[in-house]
């Protein structure tokens, strides 16, 4: 991927969190540097590595933000994020100067990494739109349930809207098919459906619903981390493997699928 990976759905419980949290550790298995942005005032992906939130947020600081980043446990990088509600209140105001001041500041930190994963919170806010704009691509986990499609269209005008005004790329990276259950009939029709909707779009790996992933983040580790045999951590192996496959391997060596070549702003197939 070589860039900046923005895990975002405006619907809460799809496992933004937790595939930012086990991508990373996956990509990190891997021996690829990589970086988690919890974007969340909620602080579930700083939680869910095992660390403290800050006290006050560290995209309004005046400290670079090299100085809040952490090493965790199972190996990512993270900066954390604050549950300070005043921070949050600015934040989710909009305000072009603010905004180019956090892009400026994370401009000299992201090129660091092989791989940045953003954290977003669950809402297609202002600070769902800075973490997009931060972004080369955008991966939106959906849960196998009902509805699971609603809303993509908003998304779809979000990621348009914002590739309009900044001078970055970004492209849909995949729609990862999240809390699978094999024994559940509603489960592979949900699945059907979006992959009849969206097509090459969906992600091939498909990640089970599995307890030692929920288990993990209440221990403040990674699924890898927490039980690496589990069907979860196998899940976020071939999730990073598929990820690196279209993303980070040249494409002379047949590594980008062409559906991944996809133009500026390119939007959810769906709408
Ligand atoms: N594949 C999975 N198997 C089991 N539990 C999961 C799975 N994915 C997410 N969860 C659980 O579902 C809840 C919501 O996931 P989370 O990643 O926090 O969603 P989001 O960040 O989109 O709000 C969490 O308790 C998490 O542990
Ligand atoms: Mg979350």
């Amino acid at each position: 991927m070589s860039g900046v990976l923005a895990i975002a759905n405006q619907k809460g419980g799809v496992g933004k969190t937790t595939t930012a949290v086990n991508l990373a550790a996956a990509f990190s298995l891997a021996g690829i540097s990589c970086l988690v942005v919890d974007a969340d005032p909620q602080c579930n992906a700083t939680t869910g590595l095992g660390v403290q939130p800050l006290p006050r947020h560290p995209w309004l600081m005046r400290e670079p933000l090299e100085e809040f980043i952490q090493r965790t446990e199972d190996g990512p990088l993270l900066l954390p994020s604050s549950p300070c509600r005043a921070d949050a209140d600015l934040l989710s105001t909009p305000s072009p100067p603010r905004l180019e001041r956090i892009q400026r500041r994370f401009n000299r930190v992201l090129g660091q990494y092989d791989a940045v994963l953003i954290d977003c919170p669950p809402s297609l806010g202002q600070i769902t739109r800075i973490a997009l704009s931060l972004a080369d691509h955008v991966l939106v986990p959906l849960q196998c349930e009902y509805f699971a499609m609603e809303g993509l269209a908003l998304m779809s005008e979000l990621i348009r809207q914002v590739a309009a005004q900044s001078d970055r790329e970004l492209s849909v990276a995949g729609i990862l098919l999240n809390q699978f259950d094999p024994d559940w009939q509603l489960a592979h029709e949900v699945a059907e459906e979006v992959r009849r909707h969206l097509g090459p779009q969906v992600l091939r790996t498909v990640i089970p619903r599995d307890e030692a992933i929920s288990a993990a983040s209440s221990h403040g580790r990674s699924v890898l981390g927490y039980d690496i045999r589990s069907r979860g951590a196998f899940a976020y192996v071939l999730l990073a493997l598929e990820l690196i496959k279209r993303f980070m391997l040249p494409q002379h060596s047949g590594g980008v699928d062409e559906e991944s070549s996809r133009p500026r702003g390119a939007g959810l197939k769906s709408d």
